[in-house]
Protein backbone atom coordinates (compact mmCIF):
# COMPACT_ATOMS: atom_id res chain seq x y z
CA UNK A 1 0.00 0.00 0.00
CA UNK A 2 1.25 3.43 -0.67
CA UNK A 3 0.12 6.12 2.70
CA UNK A 4 0.44 9.36 3.10
CA UNK A 5 0.77 10.55 6.21
CA UNK A 6 -0.51 14.09 7.44
CA UNK A 7 1.08 16.39 10.23
CA UNK A 8 4.76 17.09 11.57
CA UNK A 9 4.76 16.01 15.30
CA UNK A 10 6.00 13.80 17.31
CA UNK A 11 2.26 12.09 16.82
CA UNK A 12 3.06 11.53 13.31
CA UNK A 13 6.82 10.62 13.99
CA UNK A 14 4.94 7.56 16.02
CA UNK A 15 2.81 6.76 13.20
CA UNK A 16 5.14 6.80 10.42
CA UNK A 17 7.37 4.36 12.80
CA UNK A 18 4.86 1.89 13.12
CA UNK A 19 3.11 1.99 9.77
CA UNK A 20 6.70 1.51 8.29
CA UNK A 21 7.00 -2.18 10.14
CA UNK A 22 3.38 -3.16 8.31
CA UNK A 23 3.57 -6.22 6.32
CA UNK A 24 1.12 -4.09 3.69
CA UNK A 25 3.37 -0.94 3.37
CA UNK A 26 5.31 -0.06 0.40
CA UNK A 27 5.46 3.46 0.13
CA UNK A 28 5.26 6.22 2.81
CA UNK A 29 4.69 9.88 2.52
CA UNK A 30 4.42 12.26 4.86
CA UNK A 31 3.24 16.22 4.81
CA UNK A 32 4.59 17.90 5.97
CA UNK A 33 7.16 15.52 8.07
CA UNK A 34 9.95 16.36 10.02
CA UNK A 35 13.79 15.73 10.27
CA UNK A 36 13.17 12.23 11.85
CA UNK A 37 10.05 11.38 9.82
CA UNK A 38 12.44 12.05 6.73
CA UNK A 39 14.35 8.73 7.18
CA UNK A 40 11.17 6.69 7.30
CA UNK A 41 9.18 8.39 4.55
CA UNK A 42 9.46 10.87 1.79
CA UNK A 43 8.38 13.92 3.01
CA UNK A 44 6.24 16.64 1.21
CA UNK A 45 5.72 20.53 1.74
CA UNK A 46 2.47 20.64 2.04
CA UNK A 47 0.72 21.90 5.36
CA UNK A 48 -1.75 19.92 6.66
CA UNK A 49 -4.81 22.71 6.12
CA UNK A 50 -4.31 22.67 2.47
CA UNK A 51 -6.37 19.95 1.58
CA UNK A 52 -6.85 20.56 -2.04
CA UNK A 53 -2.99 19.80 -2.20
CA UNK A 54 -2.90 16.84 -0.28
CA UNK A 55 -5.92 15.48 -2.04
CA UNK A 56 -4.19 16.48 -5.25
CA UNK A 57 -0.86 15.09 -4.19
CA UNK A 58 -2.63 11.46 -3.07
CA UNK A 59 -4.71 11.18 -6.06
CA UNK A 60 -1.54 12.20 -8.15
CA UNK A 61 0.79 9.68 -6.44
CA UNK A 62 -2.33 6.73 -5.95
CA UNK A 63 -2.07 6.73 -2.58
CA UNK A 64 -4.02 3.40 -1.14
CA UNK A 65 -4.74 5.21 2.51
CA UNK A 66 -4.06 8.83 3.82
CA UNK A 67 -3.55 8.99 8.10
CA UNK A 68 -4.73 12.23 9.52
CA UNK A 69 -2.64 12.90 12.64
CA UNK A 70 -3.85 16.39 13.62
CA UNK A 71 -7.27 18.03 14.48
CA UNK A 72 -7.93 20.78 12.44
CA UNK A 73 -7.94 19.29 9.30
CA UNK A 74 -10.25 16.83 10.30
CA UNK A 75 -12.50 19.31 11.65
CA UNK A 76 -12.23 21.37 8.29
CA UNK A 77 -14.03 18.49 6.50
CA UNK A 78 -10.19 16.39 5.06
CA UNK A 79 -12.08 13.12 5.30
CA UNK A 80 -15.33 14.32 3.33
CA UNK A 81 -13.35 15.86 0.33
CA UNK A 82 -11.00 12.66 0.30
CA UNK A 83 -14.26 10.46 -0.03
CA UNK A 84 -15.97 12.82 -2.33
CA UNK A 85 -12.63 11.82 -4.76
CA UNK A 86 -12.77 8.31 -3.98
CA UNK A 87 -9.60 8.90 -1.88
CA UNK A 88 -9.61 6.62 1.16
CA UNK A 89 -8.52 8.87 4.21
CA UNK A 90 -8.53 6.93 8.02
CA UNK A 91 -10.09 9.48 10.25
CA UNK A 92 -13.70 10.65 11.18
CA UNK A 93 -15.58 13.04 8.51
CA UNK A 94 -17.02 16.32 9.42
CA UNK A 95 -20.06 15.95 11.78
CA UNK A 96 -18.24 13.10 13.96
CA UNK A 97 -15.50 14.94 14.03
CA UNK A 98 -17.14 18.18 16.09
CA UNK A 99 -17.03 16.03 18.86
CA UNK A 100 -13.35 17.42 19.17
CA UNK A 101 -14.54 20.68 16.89
CA UNK A 102 -16.93 21.80 19.80
CA UNK A 103 -17.56 21.17 23.32
CA UNK A 104 -20.97 22.07 23.46
CA UNK A 105 -21.68 19.57 21.05
CA UNK A 106 -19.75 17.26 23.21
CA UNK A 107 -21.54 18.12 26.38
CA UNK A 108 -25.02 17.93 24.86
CA UNK A 109 -23.95 14.37 23.63
CA UNK A 110 -23.06 13.20 26.88
CA UNK A 111 -25.78 14.35 28.27
CA UNK A 112 -28.67 12.68 25.91
CA UNK A 113 -26.55 9.69 25.98
CA UNK A 114 -25.97 9.34 29.88
CA UNK A 115 -22.23 9.23 29.31
CA UNK A 116 -20.72 10.11 32.48
CA UNK A 117 -19.26 14.08 32.75
CA UNK A 118 -19.56 17.45 34.43
CA UNK A 119 -22.50 19.77 35.16
CA UNK A 120 -21.80 22.21 33.43
CA UNK A 121 -24.04 25.49 31.70
CA UNK A 122 -23.38 26.91 27.93
CA UNK A 123 -23.29 30.43 27.17
CA UNK A 124 -23.72 32.57 24.56
CA UNK A 125 -22.83 36.04 25.40
CA UNK A 126 -20.53 37.61 28.39
CA UNK A 127 -22.80 38.75 30.68
CA UNK A 128 -24.63 35.63 31.19
CA UNK A 129 -21.37 33.96 31.23
CA UNK A 130 -20.56 36.17 34.23
CA UNK A 131 -23.86 35.80 35.68
CA UNK A 132 -22.91 32.36 35.95
CA UNK A 133 -19.86 32.46 37.44
CA UNK A 134 -21.16 34.44 39.94
CA UNK A 135 -24.11 32.26 40.86
CA UNK A 136 -22.03 28.96 40.32
CA UNK A 137 -19.85 30.66 43.16
CA UNK A 138 -22.28 31.19 45.29
CA UNK A 139 -22.47 27.36 45.46
CA UNK A 140 -19.90 25.80 48.56
CA UNK A 141 -18.57 23.39 46.74
CA UNK A 142 -17.54 25.62 43.67
CA UNK A 143 -16.37 28.19 46.52
CA UNK A 144 -14.37 25.21 47.61
CA UNK A 145 -12.99 23.84 44.47
CA UNK A 146 -13.05 26.37 41.60
CA UNK A 147 -14.76 25.66 38.06
CA UNK A 148 -13.85 25.44 34.97
CA UNK A 149 -13.93 28.04 31.69
CA UNK A 150 -14.00 26.26 28.36
CA UNK A 151 -14.38 28.17 24.69
CA UNK A 152 -16.53 26.46 22.96
CA UNK A 153 -14.40 26.20 19.97
CA UNK A 154 -10.63 24.68 18.48
CA UNK A 155 -8.00 26.85 20.34
CA UNK A 156 -4.91 25.06 19.51
CA UNK A 157 -5.36 22.77 22.56
CA UNK A 158 -5.61 26.35 25.02
CA UNK A 159 -8.97 27.98 25.67
CA UNK A 160 -9.62 26.04 28.83
CA UNK A 161 -8.65 27.82 31.98
CA UNK A 162 -9.51 26.04 35.67
CA UNK A 163 -10.59 29.12 37.86
CA UNK A 164 -10.40 28.85 42.06
CA UNK A 165 -11.37 32.09 42.40
CA UNK A 166 -14.53 33.95 41.03
CA UNK A 167 -12.02 36.70 40.02
CA UNK A 168 -10.14 34.16 37.64
CA UNK A 169 -13.54 32.77 36.68
CA UNK A 170 -14.14 36.16 35.55
CA UNK A 171 -11.05 36.95 33.69
CA UNK A 172 -11.36 33.74 31.75
CA UNK A 173 -14.44 34.77 30.50
CA UNK A 174 -13.68 38.33 29.64
CA UNK A 175 -10.50 36.82 27.95
CA UNK A 176 -12.59 34.18 25.75
CA UNK A 177 -15.47 36.48 25.25
CA UNK A 178 -14.75 40.27 24.99
CA UNK A 179 -11.15 40.00 24.65
CA UNK A 180 -11.36 37.28 21.51
CA UNK A 181 -7.62 35.87 22.50
CA UNK A 182 -9.29 32.48 20.80
CA UNK A 183 -11.02 34.40 18.04
CA UNK A 184 -14.31 33.07 16.94
CA UNK A 185 -13.67 29.91 19.08
CA UNK A 186 -14.42 31.58 22.55
CA UNK A 187 -17.76 32.98 21.10
CA UNK A 188 -19.84 30.45 23.22
CA UNK A 189 -18.05 29.29 26.99
CA UNK A 190 -19.15 26.48 28.99
CA UNK A 191 -18.50 27.04 32.49
CA UNK A 192 -18.11 23.48 34.36
CA UNK A 193 -17.87 22.06 37.41
CA UNK A 194 -13.92 21.20 38.37
CA UNK A 195 -13.82 17.34 38.84
CA UNK A 196 -11.02 16.17 41.18
CA UNK A 197 -9.01 12.46 40.27
CA UNK A 198 -6.61 10.53 38.47
CA UNK A 199 -6.68 11.69 34.79
CA UNK A 200 -6.26 8.91 32.33
CA UNK A 201 -6.64 8.83 28.29
CA UNK A 202 -8.18 5.90 26.30
CA UNK A 203 -7.84 6.47 22.58
CA UNK A 204 -9.91 3.57 20.73
CA UNK A 205 -10.20 3.36 16.61
CA UNK A 206 -13.48 2.58 15.42
CA UNK A 207 -15.16 1.41 12.39
CA UNK A 208 -18.44 3.26 13.39
CA UNK A 209 -20.16 -0.12 15.07
CA UNK A 210 -16.34 -2.41 16.36
CA UNK A 211 -14.34 -0.29 19.00
CA UNK A 212 -11.10 -1.25 20.16
CA UNK A 213 -9.73 0.37 23.06
CA UNK A 214 -5.85 0.45 22.71
CA UNK A 215 -3.76 0.64 26.06
CA UNK A 216 -4.86 3.47 28.76
CA UNK A 217 -1.92 6.46 29.42
CA UNK A 218 -1.33 9.53 30.93
CA UNK A 219 -0.40 12.55 29.55
CA UNK A 220 1.73 15.11 31.44
CA UNK A 221 -0.13 19.01 30.59
CA UNK A 222 2.29 21.17 32.79
CA UNK A 223 5.55 22.41 31.63
CA UNK A 224 7.19 21.60 34.95
CA UNK A 225 7.57 18.85 37.91
CA UNK A 226 5.07 18.39 39.83
CA UNK A 227 2.52 19.65 37.58
CA UNK A 228 3.43 23.35 37.96
CA UNK A 229 3.86 26.26 35.43
CA UNK A 230 1.47 26.18 32.66
CA UNK A 231 -0.24 24.15 30.42
CA UNK A 232 1.96 22.77 27.08
CA UNK A 233 0.65 20.28 24.14
CA UNK A 234 1.84 17.76 26.61
CA UNK A 235 5.52 16.99 28.48
CA UNK A 236 5.73 13.31 28.53
CA UNK A 237 3.38 10.18 29.08
CA UNK A 238 3.25 6.59 29.92
CA UNK A 239 1.36 4.04 29.35
CA UNK A 240 -0.79 1.36 30.81
CA UNK A 241 -1.84 3.36 34.02
CA UNK A 242 -1.84 1.19 37.19
CA UNK A 243 -3.35 4.39 39.17
CA UNK A 244 -6.56 3.70 37.66
CA UNK A 245 -8.31 0.63 38.19
CA UNK A 246 -6.97 -2.50 35.61
CA UNK A 247 -10.36 -2.53 33.97
CA UNK A 248 -10.48 1.07 33.17
CA UNK A 249 -10.55 0.49 28.78
CA UNK A 250 -13.56 -1.99 29.68
CA UNK A 251 -15.32 0.39 31.54
CA UNK A 252 -14.69 3.20 29.17
CA UNK A 253 -15.51 1.07 26.77
CA UNK A 254 -18.69 0.66 27.83
CA UNK A 255 -20.15 3.70 29.82
CA UNK A 256 -18.20 6.67 27.32
CA UNK A 257 -17.02 4.87 24.06
CA UNK A 258 -20.13 2.79 22.92
CA UNK A 259 -22.88 5.69 23.69
CA UNK A 260 -20.62 8.20 21.70
CA UNK A 261 -20.52 6.15 18.49
CA UNK A 262 -23.70 5.11 19.10
CA UNK A 263 -24.90 8.90 19.03
CA UNK A 264 -22.89 9.98 15.85
CA UNK A 265 -24.60 7.51 14.16
CA UNK A 266 -27.60 8.32 15.18
CA UNK A 267 -26.66 11.87 13.67
CA UNK A 268 -26.45 9.78 10.06
CA UNK A 269 -22.67 9.40 9.92
CA UNK A 270 -20.62 6.64 11.26
CA UNK A 271 -17.96 7.51 13.10
CA UNK A 272 -14.20 6.00 11.99
CA UNK A 273 -10.83 6.26 12.88
CA UNK A 274 -9.94 7.29 16.53
CA UNK A 275 -12.31 8.39 19.39
CA UNK A 276 -9.92 9.78 22.13
CA UNK A 277 -11.53 9.77 25.67
CA UNK A 278 -10.04 11.94 28.28
CA UNK A 279 -11.24 10.48 31.40
CA UNK A 280 -10.70 11.23 35.45
CA UNK A 281 -11.78 8.91 38.15
CA UNK A 282 -13.84 10.95 40.98
CA UNK A 283 -15.23 9.27 44.01
CA UNK A 284 -18.19 8.72 42.39
CA UNK A 285 -16.87 7.08 39.71
CA UNK A 286 -15.72 7.42 36.34
CA UNK A 287 -16.09 11.12 33.90
CA UNK A 288 -15.49 11.99 30.91
CA UNK A 289 -13.54 15.50 30.50
CA UNK A 290 -13.18 15.87 26.71
CA UNK A 291 -13.24 14.07 23.34
CA UNK A 292 -10.63 13.81 20.65
CA UNK A 293 -11.16 12.79 17.11
CA UNK A 294 -7.84 11.67 16.52
CA UNK A 295 -4.51 10.43 18.17
CA UNK A 296 -2.88 12.30 21.39
CA UNK A 297 0.40 13.90 21.30
CA UNK A 298 2.62 12.48 23.46
CA UNK A 299 0.39 9.57 24.24
CA UNK A 300 0.74 7.69 20.30
CA UNK A 301 4.50 7.95 21.06
CA UNK A 302 3.91 5.58 24.52
CA UNK A 303 0.93 3.50 22.94
CA UNK A 304 2.25 3.21 19.58
CA UNK A 305 5.78 0.91 20.76
CA UNK A 306 3.01 -1.04 22.72
CA UNK A 307 1.35 -2.50 19.63
CA UNK A 308 2.53 -5.50 18.15
CA UNK A 309 -0.54 -5.59 15.95
CA UNK A 310 -0.02 -4.11 12.32
CA UNK A 311 -1.47 -0.81 12.42
CA UNK A 312 -2.20 -0.10 9.04
CA UNK A 313 -4.65 -3.03 8.67
CA UNK A 314 -5.97 -1.66 11.73
CA UNK A 315 -6.37 1.50 10.13
CA UNK A 316 -7.35 0.00 6.63
CA UNK A 317 -10.01 -1.71 8.74
CA UNK A 318 -11.54 0.70 10.23
CA UNK A 319 -11.62 2.53 7.37
CA UNK A 320 -13.47 -0.33 5.54
CA UNK A 321 -15.90 -1.07 8.30
CA UNK A 322 -14.47 -4.29 9.57
CA UNK A 323 -12.78 -3.87 12.47
CA UNK A 324 -14.18 -7.13 14.00
CA UNK A 325 -12.20 -8.96 11.57
CA UNK A 326 -8.47 -7.44 12.62
CA UNK A 327 -6.11 -8.84 15.51
CA UNK A 328 -5.09 -5.95 17.79
CA UNK A 329 -2.96 -7.56 20.35
CA UNK A 330 -0.62 -5.65 22.81
CA UNK A 331 3.03 -6.00 24.37
CA UNK A 332 2.28 -6.81 28.48
CA UNK A 333 4.84 -4.26 29.44
CA UNK A 334 5.23 -0.67 30.00
CA UNK A 335 6.60 2.38 27.86
CA UNK A 336 7.24 5.86 28.99
CA UNK A 337 7.78 8.94 26.62
CA UNK A 338 9.56 12.06 27.78
CA UNK A 339 9.25 15.18 25.69
CA UNK A 340 11.92 17.70 25.66
CA UNK A 341 11.48 21.17 24.36
CA UNK A 342 12.75 24.51 23.34
CA UNK A 343 13.90 27.32 26.31
CA UNK A 344 10.49 29.24 26.77
CA UNK A 345 8.71 26.83 25.57
CA UNK A 346 5.40 27.05 25.98
CA UNK A 347 5.87 30.71 26.08
CA UNK A 348 8.15 32.23 23.50
CA UNK A 349 10.89 29.93 21.83
CA UNK A 350 14.43 30.27 19.47
CA UNK A 351 14.72 27.70 17.45
CA UNK A 352 17.77 26.73 15.03
CA UNK A 353 19.83 25.49 17.77
CA UNK A 354 22.17 22.16 17.08
CA UNK A 355 20.59 18.96 18.53
CA UNK A 356 23.50 16.53 19.61
CA UNK A 357 23.67 12.99 20.86
CA UNK A 358 20.44 11.63 18.76
CA UNK A 359 22.30 8.55 17.70
CA UNK A 360 23.30 7.49 21.25
CA UNK A 361 19.79 7.70 22.42
CA UNK A 362 18.34 5.51 19.67
CA UNK A 363 20.87 2.82 20.81
CA UNK A 364 20.14 3.19 24.68
CA UNK A 365 18.61 0.15 26.24
CA UNK A 366 14.52 0.17 24.69
CA UNK A 367 14.63 3.69 23.43
CA UNK A 368 12.83 5.31 20.32
CA UNK A 369 13.69 9.24 19.60
CA UNK A 370 10.50 10.91 18.02
CA UNK A 371 11.18 13.82 16.46
CA UNK A 372 8.65 16.40 16.74
CA UNK A 373 10.30 20.19 15.72
CA UNK A 374 13.11 19.26 14.03
CA UNK A 375 14.46 20.22 10.96
CA UNK A 376 17.66 18.97 8.81
CA UNK A 377 20.47 21.18 7.39
CA UNK A 378 23.85 20.37 6.21
CA UNK A 379 23.75 16.98 7.48
CA UNK A 380 23.02 18.31 11.37
CA UNK A 381 19.28 17.85 13.03
CA UNK A 382 18.28 21.57 14.12
CA UNK A 383 15.33 22.79 16.44
CA UNK A 384 12.55 23.39 14.91
CA UNK A 385 9.62 23.94 17.25
CA UNK A 386 8.19 24.44 20.99
CA UNK A 387 8.64 20.70 21.86
CA UNK A 388 11.69 18.98 19.99
CA UNK A 389 11.56 15.75 20.54
CA UNK A 390 10.19 12.68 22.61
CA UNK A 391 12.46 9.89 23.90
CA UNK A 392 10.15 6.32 24.73
CA UNK A 393 11.04 3.89 26.28
CA UNK A 394 9.32 0.12 26.80
CA UNK A 395 10.55 -1.90 29.35
CA UNK A 396 9.26 -5.02 31.53
CA UNK A 397 7.57 -2.90 34.57
CA UNK A 398 6.84 0.81 34.19
CA UNK A 399 10.27 1.89 36.34
CA UNK A 400 12.46 0.38 34.29
CA UNK A 401 10.62 1.84 31.16
CA UNK A 402 11.03 5.13 32.89
CA UNK A 403 14.45 4.57 33.85
CA UNK A 404 15.54 3.53 30.71
CA UNK A 405 13.69 6.63 28.96
CA UNK A 406 15.49 9.18 31.23
CA UNK A 407 18.87 7.43 30.46
CA UNK A 408 17.54 7.77 26.73
CA UNK A 409 16.96 11.51 27.05
CA UNK A 410 20.07 12.15 29.34
CA UNK A 411 21.95 11.27 25.78
CA UNK A 412 20.43 14.46 24.21
CA UNK A 413 21.43 18.06 24.51
CA UNK A 414 20.53 21.05 22.72
CA UNK A 415 20.74 24.98 23.60
CA UNK A 416 17.85 25.94 26.02
CA UNK A 417 16.89 22.22 26.16
CA UNK A 418 14.17 21.09 29.67
CA UNK A 419 12.27 18.51 30.15
CA UNK A 420 10.15 17.41 32.77
CA UNK A 421 12.06 15.09 35.79
CA UNK A 422 8.72 13.34 36.78
CA UNK A 423 7.25 11.30 34.18
CA UNK A 424 4.98 8.60 35.82
CA UNK A 425 6.43 10.00 39.20
CA UNK A 426 2.77 9.64 40.61
CA UNK A 427 2.33 5.73 39.22
CA UNK A 428 6.16 5.28 41.03
CA UNK A 429 5.47 6.68 44.33
N1 LIG B 1 -1.91 15.39 24.77
C1 LIG B 1 -3.23 15.88 24.64
C2 LIG B 1 -3.76 15.88 23.28
O1 LIG B 1 -3.22 15.28 22.38
O2 LIG B 1 -4.81 16.47 23.08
Amino acid sequence: MRVLVVGGGGREHALVWKIAQSRHVNQIYCAPGNAGISKLAECINIKPTDISGLANFAAAQKVDLTVIGPEAPLIAGIVDRFEARGLPAFGPATDPARIEGSKAFAKELMVRYGIPTADYELCSDANTAHETVARWFRRPEVAERGLVVKADGLAAGKGVTVAGTEAEAHGAVDEMMVRKVYGAAGDRVIIEQRLIGEEVSIMAITDGDFIVPLPPSQDHKRVGDGDTGPNTGGMGAYSPVPIVPDDIAERARELVLKPAVAAIRDLGIPYKGVLYAGLIITDEGLKTLEFNCRFGDPETQAVLPLLESDLLEIMDASVNGRLDEVDVTCARGSSACVVAASGGYPGAYETGKLIQGLDRAAQAEGCLVFHAGTREANGQFLTDGGRVLGVTATGPDLRRAVSRAYAGMKQISFEGMHYRNDIAGRALS
